[in-house]
């Protein structure tokens, strides 16, 4: 396993829609060493998920893990380590929540982003194995904007630009709302 670097806004890969992989491919030792890789890139960087495409492979496999407290996102609550090939998301209810998301893609820069609160997740895990599940919440937030990498999609395209800010005026100036009203929002609908 290795630490990658992580690309930044500006590097073509982020823009392409990464390709489905075969079953074949899942299986193969590269597919599952780029796997290993995701993860311990994404522990070393303090995300919440990664990418492939964010360390430079257009392939549809993302990581998602909250271990405890999360040093950029504390207000997040836990997600076991969950590895999605080939995802595919979709709302199953009407109501949307504003979530203030940064991206170790975007260095220095938080957004305000709409996402559904409750969205049907459908992917292969790394063994190739089929699932399908109810993510809600902040959990859900952290799925759509991964599955949004995937398909060359970043906070900036989505965040209204007024809402961008520096994690230092976020600090200063938003978060203490934001958790106050983040936290609220978690406890009544769970994730
Ligand atoms: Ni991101």
């Amino acid at each position: 396993m290795s630490v990658r670097d992580i690309v930044s806004i500006g590097d073509p890969v982020l823009r392409e829609r990464a390709r489905e992989l075969t079953a074949e491919e899942l299986r193969s030792p590269e597919i599952q060493r780029l796997i290993d890789d995701l993860i311990e890139t994404r522990r070393a960087a303090d995300g919440a998920g990664l990418a492939a495409n964010q360390i430079g492979v257009a392939v549809r496999i993302a990581v998602a893990e909250v271990d405890g407290v999360n040093p950029r996102y504390p207000y997040k609550p836990p997600i076991p380590l969950t590895v999605i090939v080939n995802p595919t998301i979709e709302p199953v209810s009407d109501e949307n929540v504003e979530i203030n998301e940064g991206c170790l893609s975007l260095p220095d820069l938080r957004g305000v982003v709409r996402r559904h609160v409750e969205v049907r997740l459908r992917y292969l895990d790394r063994e190739g194995h089929r699932h399908e599940e109810i993510r809600r919440g902040l959990t859900a937030g952290t799925f759509q904007h991964e599955v949004d990498h995937l398909d060359g999609i970043m906070v900036v395209d989505r965040a209204d630009p007024r809402t961008l800010m520096t994690w230092e005026q976020f600090d200063r100036h938003h978060r203490d709302e934001f958790v106050a009203r983040i936290t609220a929002f978690a406890e009544r609908v769970g994730s």
